[in-house]
């Protein structure tokens, strides 16, 4: 369930919807309703998609040190027929998403380590025209459901942009 979603059930549960008339009403679904989790992410107005969690694993990947996190990197269709192709730029409608857990050693297992809490959700999302400035790709950094904080986005590019100007801004290659 979206946060969103989340929020309007907890509003229906907790019984307030009895009192709310015409006017009285918007304002009183305001706070809690759609309009801060459907704006997207700051500055790119990316949104988490509907099914994103179906869609195929493009690469694993583990970072250590300070965020010691286990990822999966999943694409939509567009993005995984454009990885068979080998095709870069990759097209408009390309999705990719980039989940996180804390990486912890497993209680049942000794030298096996599995995915913790989630951390982030982050997504890159093609449009060449829209995101023109930011080499077509649109950002969104989600923890919670909840997009994160403007400084965040505005820090993806540049560090995409320093290290893989040269695979179209993206760093994951398909792992067959
Ligand atoms: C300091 C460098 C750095 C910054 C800043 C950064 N990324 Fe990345 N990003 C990476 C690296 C390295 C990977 C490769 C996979 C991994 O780390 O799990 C990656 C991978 C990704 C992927 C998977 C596609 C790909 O390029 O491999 C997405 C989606 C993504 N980042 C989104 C974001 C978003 C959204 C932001 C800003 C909120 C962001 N990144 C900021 C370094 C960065």
């Amino acid at each position: 369930m979206k946060a969103s979603e989340q929020a309007a059930t907890a509003w229906r549960r907790s019984g307030t919807r009895g009192f709310c008339v015409a006017l009285a009403c918007a304002g009183a679904l305001l706070p809690l309703g759609p309009s801060a989790a459907e704006d997207g992410s700051p500055i790119f107005g990316v949104h988490i998609p509907d099914g994103y969690r179906h869609w195929e694993l493009i690469a694993p990947s583990h970072e250590t040190g300070e965020f010691n996190e286990l990822r999966g990197i999943l694409g939509n269709p567009i993005a995984v027929r454009a990885y068979e192709e080998g095709r870069l730029p990759f097209p408009d409608g390309t999705i990719l998403v980039k989940l996180a857990w804390k990486r912890e050693p497993s209680s049942e297992f000794s030298g096996a380590f599995v995915p913790g809490r989630p951390t982030t959700v982050q997504l890159m999302v093609k449009d060449a025209r829209r995101y023109a400035d930011t080499g077509g790709w649109g950002f969104g950094r989600f923890i919670a459901g909840r997009a994160v904080d403007r400084a965040q986005h505005e820090a993806c590019f540049p560090c995409h942009q320093a290290s893989v100007r040269d695979h179209d801004y993206v760093f994951t290659r398909f792992a067959p």
